[in-house]
């Protein structure tokens, strides 16, 4: 396979006055050519900051402190905002969980799909009205022509998302980041809505860079997955190997939490605490061993190396060498639904 992104030693940092607190530490994960990978991890542990780092679009406040960004053979970090322009939205795009605020109230639909379009420089107008048509009849959009001229408040939140999508694959990118784009939408339309990224997935070769919190979903889609819990990597590897065979702690309280039709009626096992916050500080070490049921003293004092599990497993956990014997398996209806 080809390495379409690589992201190495990637930190960043939020401005506090003086003070940088570090929200992304030190993660680094590649994304190949026509592969689905996700991100998850509770909220607040940095998955949008590292996606927003990518296109260059953290907000005011937040910045890259380290680490490299290579997407298709070009190091990001070193582009002017010109040229990460250029990129943006052509080769690289992305789509945001709230659809109704990130497209623009005033245009009509066809407009905004193929705005993508006219900003890279394309000017035949008959090319640009097929080309939107297409998509929109690809992507499952009925009556495409109708829709044209339609603006976003006449739209429900999901078709609001499938027009976001369309607008953010118009242009054929090789990658796609999608942060939490399911998670404002019920969960038939979020059922959808994955089909529909699939279907870019397979149809168009995008590869996809899929955040979310919900494991259920990730495991849905995805071809890998990276767990990441306070800013960093904790897990990493395919997504039936890292689901059925989870070693580190956090990894296995996330798949605590998934509802599953086994324990219908029962309560949820939810991971006790919280993330910590940037204020807080993290803690020393792993920086889950404050709700690590099975942390020792070395987890207080180091996060721990990577350790290699075979087949791309990879964990930071001192428990890695038990590994055999914290194998779990699924509940078997779960099992036909990993994404490979
Ligand atoms: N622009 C910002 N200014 C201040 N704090 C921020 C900013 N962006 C993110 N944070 C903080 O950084 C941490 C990680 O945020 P984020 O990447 O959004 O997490 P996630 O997407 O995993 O929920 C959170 O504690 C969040 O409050
Ligand atoms: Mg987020």
């Amino acid at each position: 396979m080809n390495t379409l992104l690589e992201v190495k030693n990637l930190s960043i940092g939020i401005r506090k006055g003086k003070e940088i607190l570090s929200a992304v530490d030190n993660i680094s994960f590649t994304v190949e050519a026509g592969e689905i990978v996700g991100i998850v991890g509770e909220s607040g542990c940095g998955k949008s900051l590292t996606a927003l780092s990518i296109p260059s679009l953290l907000s005011q406040g937040a910045e890259r402190t380290g680490g490299s960004i290579r997407f298709n053979d070009l190091e990001l970090s070193n582009l002017s905002p010109e040229e990460m322009q250029h990129i943006r939205g052509n080769d690289l795009s992305m789509v945001f969980q709230e659809p109704q605020s990130s497209l623009n109230p005033l245009l009509k639909i066809g407009a905004q799909i193929a705005e993508p379009l006219t900003i890279h420089g394309e000017k035949d107008k008959a090319f640009i009205h097929s080309r939107v048509i297409d998509l929109m009849e690809k992507l499952g959009l009925s009556d495409p022509e109708k829709l044209l001229s339609v603006y976003p408040h006449q739209l429900s939140g999901g078709m609001c998302q499938r027009v976001m999508i369309a607008l953010a694959v118009i242009c054929k990118p090789k990658l796609l980041i999608a942060d939490e784009p399911t998670t404002a939408l019920d969960v038939t339309i979020q059922v959808q809505i994955l089909e529909l990224l699939k279907k870019i997935n397979t149809e168009l070769g995008t590869s996809i860079l899929f955040i979310s919190h919900d494991l259920s979903v990730i495991s849905r889609l995805c071809d890998r997955v990276l767990v990441m819990y306070a800013g960093k990597i904790v897990e990493s590897g395919r997504v039936r190997e890292v689901f059925t065979n989870p070693v580190h702690e956090y990894t296995r309280g996330l798949l605590g939490s998934i509802p599953d039709r086994t324990r219908k009626g029962k309560p949820l096992a939810s991971i006790p605490g919280k993330v910590p916050s940037l204020e807080e500080g993290r803690p020393a070490g792993c920086p889950f061993n404050p709700r690590c049921s099975k942390a020792v003293k070395q987890c207080r004092n180091s996060f721990p190396a990577e350790a290699d599990l075979g087949g791309g497993h990879r964990v930071h956990c001192v428990l890695a060498e038990q590994a055999a014997e914290y194998s779990v398996k699924l509940p078997a209806e779960k099992e036909g639904t990993h994404g490979d």
